[in-house]
């Protein structure tokens, strides 16, 4: 297959990259960071250009595009005015998903758990109640909206916190968290917010077996299999890589204020493994990382 990957030189990108290379021939889009694009078939791009989309569909004719260009961090969204987050996560989803329904391409979609009510129970189906409370959740589900408006030809990914070791410039607080323990520092971490986080490797590879199947205009959760808090998280690392589980200092989400409150936004993944995907405990994933498998 022929895949476009947008955001390929992000956290997740990086890895996709590895992945879907394997076994497709892919074209991977990166805007101010190169990262490991420079070993693939790559494009320099600001999604933002209609014209520099449109050019990169004709030219290229992607079969699939994984649309994993966003952005997600808090740090980035403070530098940026609430319109240039919403010209990329919203309008520039906008223009991809009509490109792929123009070039008939399928579309795969990163977005997030975080467009779930937190306060609403626990183990949620994608059905559940959708109530954003940041603006980047609140974009990455109007970007949901605008695909379903706009393709038959979608799968939307509501993908947990992914975690694991960044490749070249790219980094996730699971990353931070292993450095500062390293350097035998504390690191705070909240016993009151709830995910079913997944490795970066793990979701590069279930994407991976996704595309290969006949699935389309679906929402599907992708998350590990465990539900823990980012505490929790915390401690499991600490076991596998024996680090100082002592470094690690419980705080609560009202100690944070300035931080969304995301009580639980763990996943029932029942649909995703009824397409036959599998997946690895936390403990796996963390001795994968811890060994350096993880690329
Ligand atoms: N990380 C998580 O825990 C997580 C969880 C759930 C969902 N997601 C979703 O998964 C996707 C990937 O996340 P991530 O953590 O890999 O994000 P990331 O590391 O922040 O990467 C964002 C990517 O978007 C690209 N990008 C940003 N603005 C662009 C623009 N104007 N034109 C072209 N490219 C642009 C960046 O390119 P440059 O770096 O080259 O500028 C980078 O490749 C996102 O859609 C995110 O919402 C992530």
């Amino acid at each position: 297959m022929k895949i476009l990957i947008t955001g390929g030189s992000g956290l997740l990108g990086q890895y996709l990259n590895k992945a879907l290379s394997e076994n497709h021939s892919i074209l991977t889009l990166f805007h101010n960071h190169i990262g490991n694009c420079k070993d693939y078939s790559s494009r320099q791009i600001d999604i933002t250009n209609s014209n520099q989309l449109t050019e990169t569909f004709q030219s290229y004719k992607p079969e699939l595009v994984i649309h994993a260009a966003a952005v997600s961090t808090p740090a980035l969204m403070k530098k940026l005015t609430n319109k240039y987050v919403y010209d990329i996560n919203v309008n520039a989803t906008q223009k991809i998903a009509g490109l792929c329904d123009k070039y008939k391409s399928r579309m795969f979609y990163l977005s997030t758990d975080l467009v779930y009510a937190g306060y609403r129970g626990s183990m949620l189906k994608e059905d559940a109640k959708l109530i954003p409370i940041s603006l980047y959740a609140e974009t990455k589900l109007m970007g949901e909206v605008k695909i379903q408006q706009t393709t038959d030809n979608y799968v939307i990914l509501r993908t947990a916190l992914l975690y694991g070791f960044g490749l070249n410039h790219s980094r996730c607080h699971f990353h931070f968290m292993y450095n500062e323990l390293n350097r035998g520092s504390q690191v705070k971490l909240f016993t009151d917010q709830f995910r079913t986080p997944l490795s970066l490797k793990e979701a590069a590879r279930m994407i991976n077996s996704l595309v290969g199947l006949d699935v389309k205009k679906e929402i599907i959760n992708i998350g590990g299999k465990e539900r823990v808090s980012r505490f929790e998280l915390g401690e499991r690392l600490c076991e596998n890589a024996k680090l100082d589980k002592s470094l690690l200092i419980p705080i609560m989400m009202k100690d944070k204020p300035e931080v969304p409150a995301v009580e639980d936004v763990s996943m029932n993944t029942d649909k995703l493994k009824s397409f036959g995907i599998n997946q690895l405990s936390i403990e796996e994933s963390i001795l994968d990382i811890i060994r350096g498998n993880y690329v």
